[in-house]
């Protein structure tokens, strides 16, 4: 059985003190209302996660991830982190492939396979973002860009690394825009996805490979996206800022 996941994407936004306050009050909510959710995930710029760890610890439905890391092990990298880093104060997801990291920080296929490989040998586990432009998709061309995004990000990975792995399909044009995508047309993308997987990896990796939907998901239209066959949980942008919205779309789930 694959495991459903909901996952917050703060991106830069939160500085110490209103992190912790709205990070305990998501533990609190989650404890007192949410059940049957198999996993939270809260992924948090660098300041916040050791502190964050630290009070997951209590809640064993909820983990820490971040949203970046470096492609080497460590070294003469200014400003850079490294997965082992990451590793050390109790993460156990990273964000990699977010379409802000591709188009502001040019992060390409062949950077971002180098990026999986060293989260994976580090035991942290990649959520691997991916999705089409507005104009891709207008021109019709959004399978092609999938399929090249998974081939060359992380169809390189043997069976027991992809099985660590977590997709997100994000559809750049829905993401921090208000739009989404409707719960067919992610459900088609998320379907075509699974069919790769299964070509690639045989159909139990397939079955079992939990796969996001990201892109101005909240409260009113989690149920019905998460409710599509294919859609195993969402990478929350926006609405994972605010500790009720955030609670309602875990609450969605159930
Ligand atoms: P959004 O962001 O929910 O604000 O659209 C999603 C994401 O970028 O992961």
């Amino acid at each position: 059985m694959r495991k459903k996941i909901v996952a917050g994407n703060w991106k830069m936004n939160m500085d110490y003190t209103s992190g912790l306050s709205l990070f305990s009050e998501v533990l609190n909510m989650v404890k007192d209302e949410v059940t049957g959710t198999q996993e939270v995930v809260v992924c948090a710029p660098f300041i916040h996660l050791q502190s964050l760890s630290q009070l997951a610890a209590q809640q064993s439905r909820v983990t820490i991830g971040a949203q970046n890391c470096h492609q080497a092990e460590s070294g003469a990298y200014t400003g850079e982190i490294s997965a082992a880093m990451l590793r050390s104060v109790g993460v156990s997801y990273v964000i990699l492939g977010h379409s802000e990291r591709r188009q502001y920080f040019g992060e390409t296929d062949a950077l971002l396979a180098e990026k999986v490989n060293v989260a994976l040998k580090n035991n942290l586990k990649p959520i691997f973002c991916i999705g089409e432009t507005l104009d891709e998709r207008n021109s019709g061309k959004y399978f092609d860009v999938i399929k090249r995004q998974l081939g060359d990000g992380i169809f390189h990975l043997s069976d027991a690394d992809f099985s660590k792995l977590v997709i997100a399909y994000e559809p750049v044009w829905a993401i921090g825009t208000g739009l989404t995508a409707t719960p067919e047309q992610a459900q088609e993308v998320h379907a075509f996805i699974r069919k790769e997987l299964a070509a690639k990896y045989g159909e139990a990796i397939a079955n079992d490979t939990t796969i996001l939907y990201g892109g101005s998901c909240n409260p009113k239209n989690a149920a019905d996206l998460f409710s599509q066959a294919d859609i195993d949980g969402g990478l929350i942008g926006g609405a994972s800022l605010k500790s009720r919205d955030f609670t309602d779309i875990i609450k969605a789930f159930n």
